[in-house]
């Protein structure tokens, strides 16, 4: 690193040890995990009858991707009913079952939260269309009138995130084309009124209602989007329009100032529950100087490291954005995060080494240029997780990533399912290609997903050998570096390290000491040879001679006598 100082990660002595400091949270994507009742989607008593294998990976918490009461139009980010389970899924007991399963293996669980938009379903919505404009119920929502002289026009510009008009026009109970709602992201997903007290008070019923069913936290979805500018004003974002945020003027629907008092006001609901629950925020802000500002002391205890995510295989940029993280997340007391996948980006086993424009947003397919090879796609893959797994923090997992899943860019459009590919026509892909069920046993139908072969995603036969079964008796798979990784991080106590530059390696090669681990990543450097007196605890790929070639990370440590 290029830290003049030493970052103390682990913060002041008010910060005590609470789990989420240093935790290793595995993202469960329910649809596509694992499949009880056969119908080709993934379930809550598929989560509970799979618990065993997450347990011998060594996470300490999951956090769940939605699986409320939702039509799935946006695949539950789109919620009819925040206190109940979608039939899709199960039932409210299957969830009480798979959280009481989870403790019982030492597995902390984290619910999705959605209080950006409802599903157009939600009965205050339903509501809301039945009733007049001006009325209590469509004040719940972003209703305007249209601009133009019969209100034909959109009340501003604003796009959509995934693609076409941010506003759409309802027909009036009376059968008249009437006013518009406000949805940052699909039709059918109306943005809520957050400067409703109706609104807050709802949300801090749903918090209890989980909260009192035993959840240890929430992961906040668009937590930087809650609040408007009032004003509505007109904006044309930076070209990347598919961004969820992240510009360096922020749009007037994100980061606005108003969002932190909600989560003081959530911050507080959690300090009443024993067991050191958790909000994690999804917020994509300009740098994590900003990001900082969502973890003070008062308000979220993590938020995603999203630069971390975006930043290329490219030591320079790794080096500059794990100090500034570790930075500016210690100044107010806060652990950083690490992040390299998830649900909404290209696998980091095709995406650290595809050339060109990075496709955030965007999703790639067949005729996406300088897909890599797989093999090279995942060595590097392997390099960039047991660098992130030596850092002090807290470190999220995406379903799959443990087996080396790359990402799925040659699903036919018809399969096709994320509504970024139909909004925009199949301009841009979408996110499917990261969604892809699960391959657990080579040999089963649906590689072990579904009992029947059904799988709501097609999985690639190339699949097979990436099989969980397959890998459990393979010593040097995928699956079995990040078994051994989490068990040296955690006897090494590494999510509660301080980090140590070692500068000597040479260019191209990041190299830091972490709570006596010396860690070597040579992202584009010339071979290193290891230093005498050290022996090798972890490498992403095996070497020969203490020899440590180009996308390859070590874990080692002196030899003491
Ligand atoms: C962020 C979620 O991660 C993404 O999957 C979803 O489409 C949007 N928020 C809208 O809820
Ligand atoms: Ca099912």
């Amino acid at each position: 690193m290029t830290l003049e100082h030493d970052v103390d990660h682990a913060t002041p002595a008010a910060a005590g040890h609470e789990w989420w400091r240093s935790a290793v949270i595995y993202q469960i994507y329910p649809r596509s995990f694992a499949d009880s009742n056969g119908d080709g989607i993934g379930d809550l008593p598929g989560i509970t009858s799979r618990l065993d294998s997450l347990a011998e990976l060594g996470i300490d918490a999951m956090w769940l991707s939605p699986f409320m009461t939702s039509p799935q139009k946006d695949a539950g980010y789109d919620v009819a009913d925040y206190c109940d389970v979608d039939p899709l899924f199960g039932t409210l007991e299957d969830f009480d079952d798979m959280l009481r399963a989870a403790h019982e293996r030492g597995i902390r669980v984290i619910v999705d939260l959605v209080p950006n938009h409802s599903s157009d379903q939600h009965l205050w919505f339903q509501q809301a269309l039945a009733s007049a404009p001006g009325s209590r119920e469509r004040a719940r929502y972003i209703f305007r009138d249209g601009r133009g002289e019969n209100g034909e026009l959109p009340p501003n510009n604003w796009q959509s995130i995934f693609g076409g008009p941010a506003w759409t026009r309802v027909t009036e109970p009376d059968g008249v084309p009437g006013q518009w709602y406000l949805h940052l992201f699909d039709s059918s997903q109306p943005d809520f009124d957050w400067d409703n007290e109706e609104v807050k008070e709802e949300f801090r019923r749903i918090l209890r209602f989980w909260l009192d069913r035993g959840v240890d936290g929430f992961r906040v979805d668009v937590a930087h989007g809650l609040v408007k500018d009032p004003q509505l004003p007109d904006y044309t974002p930076s070209p990347d329009a598919a961004s969820m945020g992240g510009e360096e003027t922020p749009a007037p629907y994100f980061e606005q100032a108003g969002v932190h008092e909600i989560y003081r006001d959530w911050h507080r609901i959690l300090s009443e529950y024993d067991g050191d629950r958790a909000l994690c925020g999804e917020a994509w802000v300009s740098s994590v100087e900003k990001m900082a500002l969502w973890v003070r002391p008062d308000e979220m205890h993590q938020t995603f490291n999203f630069d971390y995510l975006m930043a290329s295989w490219d030591e320079a940029e790794l080096r500059d954005i794990i100090d500034r993280s570790l930075a500016a997340f210690s100044g107010v007391g806060a652990p950083s995060t690490w992040v390299l996948s998830n649900h909404d980006v290209v696998r980091h086993a095709t995406r650290l080494s595809l050339t060109g424009e990075n496709p955030q947003g965007t999703g790639i397919g067949p005729d996406f240029p300088g897909i890599p090879k797989y093999e090279d796609g995942v060595r590097r893959a392997r390099a960039a997780t047991t660098l992130m797994l030596a850092l002090p923090g807290s470190s999220y997992l995406y379903q799959g990533e443990e087996l080396g899943l790359d990402e799925v860019h040659d699903l036919p459009g018809e399969a096709r399912q994320d509504p970024t590919w139909f909004r925009t026509q199949g301009e841009r892909y979408g996110r499917d290609g990261c969604r892809v069920p699960l391959p657990w046993e080579d040999s089963a139908p649906a590689f072990g997903f579904s009992h029947t072969g059904e799988s709501w995603l097609p999985q690639p036969k190339r699949w097979a050998p990436l099989a969980r079964s397959v890998q459990a008796q393979q010593p040097a798979s995928t699956l079995n570096l990040y078994r051994q990784l989490l068990q040296l991080r955690r006897e090494a106590d590494l999510g509660s390290g301080t980090l140590e530059c070692v500068p000597e390696f040479g260019s191209g090669v990041l190299a830091f000491k972490n709570s006596g681990v010396l860690v070597v990543a040579n992202i584009s450097g010339a071979d290193v040879t290891l230093p005498d007196g050290h022996e090798v605890l972890a490498t992403s790929t095996p070497i020969e001679n203490r020899t440590v070639p180009r996308d390859v990370t070590v874990w080692l440590k002196e030899i003491t006598h």
